[in-house]
């Protein structure tokens, strides 16, 4: 029996996409983690070559072909890259490309529940469709996130003209407010509660968010995934991310009871109160293996504030970036809106349509920035054949975002920035099927329609009040980005003067 097994391993293997080839014990990948890792380590920015992971793995494309295979320790690991593979695999085939991966760091942070990590089956697929269509109904029912956004904005523009005047010229990181203001309407969705920016509890748990994901993604806690057993060590930031982890979980699953204890089904308050009695609902339909549980929902939670929070920010603060670099564009912009709802008026969704200029310059900018590059890792869920190659069960895939983005096959002058490409002759917008920056498929991004809503409202709403641009006497920061969860713009800091 081994020996036919091991035999048709074997002969997959053969036919496996070309690409690198791969180091003992760590891979061919591991090669490019550990390095990266050791430099930051050691305080050089791991992208001083000016390349992100994405673009090195898209350079790789042209050596192996738009289809390839890396090892990450004994992982083996396909990367797609272009419009055409990446919609031929997760359209095209998504019954086969629609799992995730079962890696050791996941799958002991998220025991492969909740959304994000989940297996590709029912119980996904019934939890997806009920917090899609929760998501769906705060963008036009009673429970309307518009306000909150447009609430949280007025403490920002306040902030931001204080902090702005108190620089004496050196300008405003708005990296603080942004990712405050973004957290709320998350915290609107979920708690049904915004807070203060400078409230405490909602400082420790934004702290403690933002510090799991930092040892996740730039620390040694990147080997867990090679040798499983390091997340047990009693030291260092192994320790520090247990730590983290029951802090998070403590705080989340006082939240979850206290939505309990005053739940009035007659009024939800957000996504919890509607969770909760989804069970109920179930419970009292006889449901007996239900998947809706409160272990459920507290994974959907931080699902909801991982993906929602860092991909939203780290968009507004692209976006911003490029209005600095592009003074020209941001001024067409900023005639656009006066022209449709004047230097004083508020703006609301129903102005999308009235904006086509800001929506395409919006589009653009995610195009060129692509926040999540490699967007998450899938997984194949049975042994396929895929463009000439045998993709054996278990090979996680990486849809690169990135390559679709600049793929000249596609876009016309792909590096350059040009909002008018997503208008037609008539300065309509145009809808492109190659623009997939939140992904493509089954797994396509559950909260596209809420980040969409909230691009809008804060780009508008700060170009409105404002004109954006770098302090006197400092260099533009570089356009590469910092590869972390997401793809953020390098530190930047603006100055801004009041338009009205
Ligand atoms: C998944 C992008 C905002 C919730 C994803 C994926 C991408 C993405 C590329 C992976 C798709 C795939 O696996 O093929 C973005 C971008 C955002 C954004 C660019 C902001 C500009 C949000 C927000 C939420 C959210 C605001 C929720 C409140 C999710 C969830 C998934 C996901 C739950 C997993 C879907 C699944 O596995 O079924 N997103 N996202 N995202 N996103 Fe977003």
């Amino acid at each position: 029996c081994y020996s036919v097994r091991s035999y048709r391993k074997r002969r997959e293997l053969a036919n496996i996409p070309p690409g690198p080839k791969p180091w003992p014990v760590v891979g061919s990948f591991g090669g490019f983690l550990v390095p990266s890792f050791i430099r930051r380590r050691f305080g050089q920015q791991a992208d001083a070559t000016g390349k992100n992971a994405a673009v090195l793995f898209t350079e790789l494309s042209s050596v192996y072909g738009s289809v390839y295979s890396l090892f990450i320790g004994s992982q083996l690991v396909v990367v797609l890259n272009g419009y055409e593979v990446v919609r031929e695999a997760l359209s095209n085939h998504p019954e086969v490309f629609s799992d995730r991966p079962a890696t050791p760091a996941i799958t002991i942070m998220t025991k492969r529940k909740g959304i994000v990590f989940a297996p590709y089956g029912p119980v996904w697929r019934k939890q997806r469709k009920f917090c899609h269509g929760t998501l769906r109904s705060f963008g036009f029912g009673k429970l309307s996130l518009e306000p909150c956004i447009l609430q949280g904005l007025d403490t920002v523009k306040t902030e931001l003209q204080r902090r702005s005047e108190e620089s004496g010229g050196a300008g405003v990181d708005l990296a603080p407010l942004i990712t405050n203001a973004v957290s709320n309407v998350i915290c609107s969705l979920i708690l049904g509660q915004r807070f203060h920016h400078e409230d405490r509890e909602f400082g420790t748990m934004l702290g403690l968010m933002v510090r799991g994901l930092e040892i996740c993604v730039n620390s040694a806690a990147v080997l867990i995934n090679i040798f499983p057993l390091l997340y047990y060590f009693p030291f260092g930031v192994f320790k520090e991310l247990r730590q983290v982890e029951g802090d998070m979980t403590v705080f989340l699953k006082r939240i979850i009871a206290n939505h309990r204890e005053t739940l009035d089904p007659d009024n939800p308050r957000d996504l919890t109160d509607m969770y909760l009695m989804e069970m109920s609902a179930q419970q009292a339909a006889g449901e007996e293996d239900s998947s809706f549980t409160e272990d459920y929902l507290f994974y959907i939670i931080g699902d909801l504030f991982i993906a929602g929070t860092d991909t939203t920010t780290n968009s507004v603060l692209w976006i911003l970036l490029y209005m600095v670099l592009y003074p020209d564009t941001q001024d067409k912009v900023q005639a656009e809106i006066d022209e449709v709802v004047g230097k004083h008026g508020v703006l609301s969704l129903a102005d999308k349509g009235s904006l086509p200029f800001t929506e395409a310059t919006i589009m653009e900018v995610q195009r060129l920035s692509v926040v999540v590059p490699l967007s998450i890792p899938h997984m194949v869920s049975k042994t396929t054949e895929f463009r000439g190659y045998t993709i054996p069960k278990g090979t996680v895939v990486l849809p690169n975002l990135w390559s679709v983005h600049r793929d000249p096959t596609v876009w016309d002058d792909p590096d350059s920035f040009n909002p008018a490409r997503f208008l037609d002759d008539e300065g309509k917008l145009l809808r492109k099927e190659c623009f997939i920056p939140f992904g493509i498929g089954r797994r396509v991004c559950m909260g596209e329609q809420l980040a969409k809503m909230e691009l809008f409202l804060t780009v508008t709403s700060l170009l409105q009040a404002f004109k954006f641009r770098l302090p006197e006497g400092i260099p533009p920061p570089p356009l590469h980005g910092r590869f972390g969860l997401t793809l953020a713009p390098c530190p930047y800091t603006v100055c801004v003067s009041l338009r009205r």
